[in-house]
């Protein structure tokens, strides 16, 4: 299995918002390139990249019209290719984004699914028998097809459901999961992967990986679909690394993934930390770290030696970090975020604590998520050096503040976010216990309770992590020593007849 887990930090990039070489407004394969050695430098060692396919844009490119193209905007294959090349040489890796479940309705695919009559598509998407009769999901494409029958949609609806059959068919035109249709869509997904794989991506970030079979509440018939995938590339790509958007760790893992995400949605408790009211790390935090813990603790047990738990700054789908979590703050956050088992992600910008721009209007079915995907700040010059087009043809528009962060403005200042998180990556990178394998037992995590702790631990050796993310001093019962800090911020601890208290807003990191 990949080797380049063990030490992953990872990097989300949004290929529009990241960096645009042809004046178009729209980032592209040639600014990511540029910006290569600027990641590398940032620690980070692997990139995420939102899909680069063909696509109308309905939903930014999770709509893909064709999987085996890259959309022009970007570049071309050979260009994503390139791109590929330079980030190996670097001894860095790539996830394409994989969107299995759906496509755009202008798929050629769903374009002869449509017709009324029979073809090798016919059964390609999730249809009913007839126009009257709904799927139960989240909505359906109703007569816009010659074709009799409601097609099952998968997200908005513009993004006809792919069919990998019903884990139990109950209604006639609900097909098993091992029926010719089924069978043909996975055999197409194997494809797809394939074709990637030969290009030189190192794996995929999978949308929606817990959604394709229907009709599986508990997700019994998906995981037996992504095992099929993992003996596949078992047998024909052993190295291709998988990483799912699930939420749920324990059936992404038992499905073959390697890692799953951690996110706003499903039963973790991942936003009670950043993103509400009074998320736990800030200082308007009523403290409530206990449900996430006990949330993690379950299944950091039921997946512990099989594969890694992420948990990332954020995504394109959710509000910014920099939203909710101000000034230092942030750098209490990534002291958590870097130093948890896992393989950190950080969404492009929040290293230098980008914020979201309020009230946009929506761009390619962003929606509320659009101020959270705006041009990524790299300095003073025109549009913060993002493109060299006119303002009002980027791709978003820019943070309008006068203050807006930029990565030449805290690369000079060393107190800045952008060297505290360079610095917490390092740390991590230097010492196995910190790292995405190494161990976690948590120390003080109490309901409406400040501080956090826990300790690390990986071949013989323990590092204590203390957090502080409220405005006030806060102590906890304590055995160890904290005589060997390997790094402190917001002040110094102070320990005495078993108590340790600390500052607010602090964090240090002890060799225990
Ligand atoms: C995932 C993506 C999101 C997209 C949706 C539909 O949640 O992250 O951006 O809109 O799936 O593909
Ligand atoms: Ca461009």
């Amino acid at each position: 299995m990949a080797k380049w887990l063990d030490n992953a930090v990872f990097y989300e990039i949004y290929p529009q918002s990241f960096k645009d070489t042809n004046s178009d407004g729209i980032g592209d394969f040639g600014g990511i390139r540029e910006k290569l050695d600027y990641i590398k430098e940032l620690g980070c060692n692997a990139v995420w990249m939102n899909p680069c396919f063909e696509s109308p844009f309905g939903d930014a490119g999770y709509d893909v019209s064709d999987y085996y193209k890259t959309a022009p905007r970007y570049g071309t294959n050979d260009e994503l290719k390139e791109l590929m090349d330079e980030i190996h040489d670097r001894g860095m890796h790539i996830l394409l984004d994989l969107v299995p479940g759906h496509t755009s309705v202008s798929h050629q695919w769903f374009l002869e699914s449509m017709k009324a009559e029979r073809n090798a598509y016919t059964d390609r998407y999730v249809w009913t028998d007839s126009i009257w009769e709904e799927p139960e999901g989240p909505g359906s494409l109703r007569g816009i097809s010659d074709r009799d029958g409601s097609c099952l949609v998968s997200f908005f609806s513009h993004q006809p459901a792919l069919n990998y059959g019903y884990y139990r068919p109950e209604k006639p035109w609900q097909q098993a999961m091992d029926a010719p249709g089924p069978r043909a869509a996975v055999e197409e997904l194997k494809n797809i992967m394939r074709f990637w794989l030969n290009v030189g991506c190192d794996g995929f970030r999978v949308d929606m990986a817990h959604s394709l079979v229907k009709g599986d509440k508990d997700g019994t018939g998906t995981i037996l679909l992504w095992q099929e995938i993992r003996a596949f590339l078992d047998e024909e790509f052993p190295e291709a690394v998988m990483v799912s958007e699930w939420g749920e760790p324990d059936k992404a893992l038992a499905g073959g993934f390697h890692m799953d995400f951690l996110l706003h949605f499903g039963p973790s408790h991942y936003n009670d930390l950043f993103r509400c009211e009074e998320p736990y790390f800030s200082g308007r935090g009523k403290g409530d770290v206990s449900e996430f813990v006990r949330t993690y603790q379950e299944n950091y047990k039921k997946t512990e030696g099989k594969g890694l738990i992420c948990i990332p700054s954020g995504n394109h789908d959710m509000a910014r970090l920099a939203r909710g979590i101000h000034g230092d703050e942030l750098k209490v956050a990534f002291a958590f975020l870097l130093s948890m088992p896992g393989a950190p992600f950080i969404y492009y910008g929040d290293e230098i604590g980008m914020r979201y721009v309020e009230g946009l209007t929506s761009v390619e079915g962003g929606y509320d998520r659009t101020g959270s995907r705006s041009p990524m700040q790299w300095d003073g010059s025109l549009n913060a050096g993002f493109s060299l087009a006119g303002r009002e043809k980027l791709y978003v528009p820019l943070d309008p503040s006068a203050d807006r962060p930029t990565v030449e403005g805290q690369a000079a200042d060393p107190d800045s976010l952008y060297h505290e998180v360079k610095d917490l990556i390092a740390l991590r990178q230097a010492h196995p216990a910190l790292g995405n394998r190494g161990g976690i037992e948590f120390i003080y995590a109490e309901k409406d309770a400040y501080p956090f702790a826990y300790v690390r631990s990986a071949e013989g050796e323990k590092i204590l992590v203390i957090l502080n993310p409220s405005h006030e001093p806060a102590s906890l019962a304590c055995e160890y020593s904290l005589e060997k800090a390997l790094k402190t911020f917001g002040g110094e601890a102070a320990a005495g007849d078993g108590r340790v208290t600390v500052p607010g807003g602090f964090y240090g990191f002890y060799r225990a």
